[in-house]
């Protein structure tokens, strides 16, 4: 029996995992129990920012582990303060409050929005088709995809769901009782999918008639994913808060929800808390993360890296129209959509030694650490090469 069918017998089965065990992580790779190498362009979900064994990640984990491993938020911890100093210069905003996941930082932005709502008369919370914002009830309600929400109604009350980028359905739906709008500047898990600017300028004026929120979710697109630190700084928007995690741990858990000024202070003592969030040792990653990310040559390298890369994507779909439909994205997070085939593609595609996987049902989605360089692009494209001609040769 191998590794992985032997974790079957152990977990709730709601993870279809690959056909081999890791061993270790070094850079851009990973090695398998075998000492076989894969090219890793899915880094644990958009997560391993800096690759494996970084050495300003260790520093940081071996520095804060002869300190302490986790106090709680009975204690001022000043890797905490530093990390949310961080990115408050980093984006403008006022306030921090640290979580251990994606969906917990969701769960802290409906919360203080519920609250704001009720002092403000208002009770409708937007959220788009295809969206993904997390597993946990109340982002479950705000995720509006069926596969994911339908076994498990009823969820929250006054969710409405509207057709992405569709802005005579974002003008009939909002009014005066609309409490906020959630969105992905980029859908990562719908498929790769950028809202256009229409849409975003489009909401972002109603936002001023109606005087709503506005929540975008930067877990999948922050943290220099798409070659800005936060997507939404791309084009100036300006949210009342974002909700970030995946890579700001550098591969430790940690997520975090930033409001603007105007929420600053609505939270009082009591009415939100977490044992783990802020947990010191993944503050100190996150900490080295964010400095190594935050650098104008940094998220240059990411610019350049991902624009290089689309660039052969968009070759390669030219190559195989009958196939691919297209492929798009910004910086390092990336989708080809094919017609057929994508999960067995992707189990291919591991055979050949490169990791991805699928993401809105067939578009095979690459969120690679930051670190490559084009040739890891280069080999990328041989590898996906190889697996196109396996699966349809
Ligand atoms: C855009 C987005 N929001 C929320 C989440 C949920 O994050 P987590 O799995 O850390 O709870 C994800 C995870 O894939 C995501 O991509």
């Amino acid at each position: 029996m191998n590794l992985a069918e032997n974790a079957n017998q152990y977990f709730l089965n709601v993870y279809k995992r690959f056909p081999f065990a890791v061993e270790k992580g070094e850079g851009v790779y990973l090695y398998d129990k075998q000492g076989k190498k894969y090219l890793d362009f899915l880094s644990g979900i958009a997560v391993n920012a800096l690759g494996y064994q970084h050495p300003e990640i260790e520093l940081a984990i071996l520095k804060q582990l002869k300190r302490n491993l986790h106090l709680s938020n009975y204690f001022s911890q000043d890797v905490q303060i530093e990390l949310a100093k961080r990115l408050l210069q980093l984006t403008g905003y006022s306030r921090v409050f640290f979580t251990n996941s994606g969906a917990e930082a969701i769960e802290g932005l409906l919360k203080i929005s519920k609250k704001w709502g009720n002092q403000n008369g208002k009770s409708e919370i937007i959220a788009l088709k295809g969206s993904f914002h997390g597993r946990t009830a109340g982002a479950l309600s705000i995720t509006m995809q069926d596969k994911y929400q339908k076994q498990f109604l009823p969820l929250l009350s006054n969710c409405k769901a509207i057709p992405a980028n569709d802005v005579n359905a974002l003008r009939k739906v909002v009014n005066d009782k609309t409490l906020a709008v959630f969105y992905e500047g980029i859908m990562g898990e719908g498929g790769v999918r950028p809202l256009s600017r229409d849409f975003l300028d489009a909401m972002y004026a109603l936002r001023e008639q109606y005087h709503f929120l506005i929540f975008a979710d930067e877990i999948q697109t922050g943290v220099g994913r798409t070659g800005y630190f936060y997507y939404f700084q791309k084009d100036g928007y300006q949210p009342d808060g974002f909700a970030t995690a995946k890579g700001l741990g550098g591969g430790l858990p940690l997520g975090a929800f930033v409001v603007s000024e105007k929420l600053a202070n609505l939270f009082t003592l009591g009415d939100h808390g977490t044992t783990y969030g802020g947990n010191p040792l993944a503050c100190a990653t996150g900490l080295a993360t964010v400095n190594h990310i935050s650098t104008d040559a940094f998220l240059n390298h990411v610019k350049g890296t991902g624009q290089f890369f689309l660039e052969e994507l968009q070759s390669f779909a030219t190559r195989y129209p009958e196939t691919i439909v297209e492929a798009r994205g910004y910086g390092l997070l990336l989708g080809l959509e094919v017609k057929e085939k994508a999960g067995q593609m992707m189990f291919e595609a591991a055979r050949q030694g490169l990791l991805f996987n699928i993401a809105g049902g067939n578009t095979l989605r690459f969120v690679p650490p930051l670190i490559i360089e084009k040739i890891h692009v280069t080999e990328a494209m041989e590898k996906l090469d190889r697996t196109f001609q396996k699966v349809f040769g």
